[in-house]
């Protein structure tokens, strides 16, 4: 059984069309979206129009959240100089759209054949705002992670991909679509993107488990273009992050 995890897609839909066309090389039984698909990038509706060709799991991040919600974009830990960029996406989309996400799960949970279980979500298995990262002391993995059957974790939000092994747990990160961080967000430091997309995918065949963190490069031209004809507040932001 392979699982592809594709998770923080953030409107790139130009980062969201190359991971597709990966995963469609590499045979995978299902696809599940780990959260934040549509706010801050320039083509909200394309991502969702894709998502929804696929027929996968959809779970809910806090950008989701915060479209259906915009009132509690602060609750939800969007930074105040996003607003305006959830507003821009919130004009664009559709009442099937934010149906489409009103229909996103918070967890999901997956048996592979050998038994191994698994828990997907965005931040943590009971919050879609707490970062788990490859630093996060012993005593926070416990508080996260202890008293679930599955032993498998994956989840989203910090947009780093990981693989940590805690004791017999397994704590994955698949990394973000649209807008892969170069270092781990803190309070005034502005995130810094990288030039390619991030997924993951997991194997599970006889006794072998296997988890693959993927980059795949997509067309930053293209992308670039997409920001300056979108009228996004965040333009300048984008632009920034892909100059030579
Ligand atoms: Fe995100």
């Amino acid at each position: 059984m392979r699982i592809a995890f594709i998770s923080d897609i953030h409107g790139n839909f130009t980062a969201l069309e190359a991971v597709i066309k990966d995963i469609k090389s590499q045979r995978v039984d299902q696809i599940i979206s780990l959260g934040d698909t549509v706010s801050l990038g320039p083509q909200p509706r394309k991502v969702l129009d894709e998502l929804r060709t696929f027929n996968g799991i959809y779970i809910v991040g806090n950008h989701d959240e915060a479209i259906l919600a915009p009132e509690r974009a602060g609750q939800l830990e969007i930074a105040e100089h996003l607003v305006p960029d959830l507003h821009w996406c919130r004009e664009r989309l559709t009442s099937e759209d934010f149906e489409f996400i009103k229909s996103f799960k918070n967890t999901h949970e997956v048996t592979f054949p050998n038994g191994v279980q698994l828990l997907a979500f965005h931040g943590s298995p009971t919050s879609r705002t707490d970062i788990i990262q490859a630093t996060t002391p012993p005593e926070q993995l416990e508080k996260y992670f202890s008293g679930y059957e599955a032993s498998v974790f994956i989840g989203g939000h910090s947009h780093i991909q990981m693989h940590r092994r805690y004791g017999k747990l397994l704590i994955l990160n698949s990394g973000s679509v649209g807008n892969a961080f170069e270092f781990a967000f803190s309070p005034g430091n502005p995130p810094h993107l990288l030039p390619w997309a991030e997924y993951a995918i997991i194997d599970q065949s006889g006794d072998s488990f296997s988890v693959d963190l993927r980059r795949v490069k997509f067309d930053i031209e293209k992308l670039v273009s997409e920001v300056e004809k979108s009228g996004l507040p965040g333009t300048n932001w984008w632009l920034q992050q892909y100059q030579k």
